[in-house]
């Protein structure tokens, strides 16, 4: 079995769904549940003896260390962590306490299990940590894309939490050995996404006849990945990756922010037209722009396609379509997200935005 961490967020729940969709492995999810935690994420493994959930936190080293001898997992993927950059920005004491201070925990309880695994077990044992793009900074216009080489340049509290996570694995294969392998993936959509982040949020603002909501000049690029794709990557380098070694994933689909923004309001017109007839562009609101904004992130995603075979299977245009349809069909599943805490962060990271 595999033990998974912050599977119920929003792609480790699409990992553990798409993983006993795909093989009969078990799978053990270890989830704090946090805000951005939602066992509705795995509703549809209710009663499935291959999946256990068990709530608490990566850096409760007690906890890892029992639930370690108790399972005998072979694998540990580390989605665990504090994701959104804004809610770094106004408040960065969690990301500094699970991602760091989580990881490190984390991986002293898995140093030690894998130190008392025998032959065996031990040389096949992996911890595969789940990392970002942002670790690498920000790049201008005609910068060539991110590869696994490019120097550290974090810039939010997020991303430069993450980075120090990416060097305490990297460190404790360097030291110990312990045979890890790294992801770093650009911005990910798909179902099950929290709507603090830009699709999402998107979807269920215009729906719902909101402002949407563009920072600064709009013109940021990001580099978009469906998660299901991200998943099968991630598989890809559990199965066959080289230990010590870091995996870009990334889908080659660079987009500047009001394109995405445009693209979403296509598509809702299409699939579901607002009833006085006017199109969902008419509720785009400029709005400040983020403290720190990364420009443009862009992924070279060559080594894991060359060294491993691996590509997406969607194009945007596909994904982007699926996604807006997924969020259509699951009006309950968006009405439960929105509790009292999120329209409280709403309230706090829009309200006070003024609009330029
Ligand atoms: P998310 O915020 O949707 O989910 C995070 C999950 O981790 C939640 O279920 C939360 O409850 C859980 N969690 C938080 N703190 C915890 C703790 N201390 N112990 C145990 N569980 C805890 O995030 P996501 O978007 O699914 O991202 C998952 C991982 O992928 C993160 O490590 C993130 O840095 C990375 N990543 C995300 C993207 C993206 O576009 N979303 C892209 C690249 C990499
Ligand atoms: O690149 C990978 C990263 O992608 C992950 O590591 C992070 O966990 C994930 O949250 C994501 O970070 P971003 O900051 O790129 O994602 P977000 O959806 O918050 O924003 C995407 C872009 O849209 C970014 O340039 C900011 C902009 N934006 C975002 C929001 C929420 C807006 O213009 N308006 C908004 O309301």
């Amino acid at each position: 079995m595999i033990l998974v961490t912050g599977g119920a967020g929003f792609i480790g729940a699409n990992f553990v769904l798409d993983w006993l969709a795909s093989g009969e492995e078990p799978v053990l999810t270890l989830d704090k549940l946090t805000y951005a935690g939602n066992l509705e994420n795995l509703a549809s493994l209710q009663g499935d003896s291959r999946h256990t959930f068990e709530q608490g936190d990566i850096g409760d080293a007690e906890l890892l260390t029992r639930l370690l001898a108790q399972h005998q997992p072979r694998a540990v993927v580390n989605f665990a962590a504090e994701s959104h950059v804004d809610r770094s920005i106004l408040g960065p004491d969690d990301f500094i306490q699970t991602n760091i201070v989580g990881t490190f925990q984390l991986l002293e309880a898995v140093r030690k299990h894998w130190g008392g695994l025998s032959g065996q077990a031990q040389a096949e044992f992996r911890f595969l940590h789940v990392s970002t793009d942002e670790v690498y900074g920000s790049l201008c216009a005609t910068e060539p894309a991110f590869t696994e080489t490019h120097r550290y340049e974090p810039n939010s509290p997020y991303s430069a939490s993450k980075a120090a996570s990416d060097h305490l694995v990297r460190a404790y294969h360097h030291t110990y050995g312990l045979p890890v392998l790294t992801t770093n993936c650009s911005n990910n959509y798909g179902p099950y996404h929290f709507p603090e982040k830009l699709i999402p949020l998107l979807i269920v603002n215009a729906l719902a006849g909101k402002d949407l909501p563009v920072y600064g000049d709009g013109m940021q690029v990001r580099d978009w990945l469906y998660v299901k794709d991200h998943c099968s990557a991630i598989r890809r380098v559990l199965e066959a990756g080289r230990l010590g070694e870091v995996y870009n994933v990334g889908g080659w689909n660079e987009k500047p922010n009001i394109e995405i923004v445009h693209t979403v309001c296509a598509l809702l017109d299409e699939l579901r037209p607002r009833t006085d007839g006017v199109g969902y562009q008419s509720q785009i609101t400029f709005v400040k722009d983020r403290p720190g904004h990364d420009r443009r992130y862009a992924i070279d995603a060559r080594k894991l396609e060359k060294e491993l075979g691996w590509k997406p299977a969607e194009t945007f245009d596909s994904g982007i379509r699926k996604t807006v349809q997924w969020y259509l069909d699951h009006p309950e599943w968006v009405a439960h997200v929105q509790s009292g805490a999120y329209r409280d962060w709403v309230q706090t990271q829009y309200e006070a935005s003024p609009i330029v």
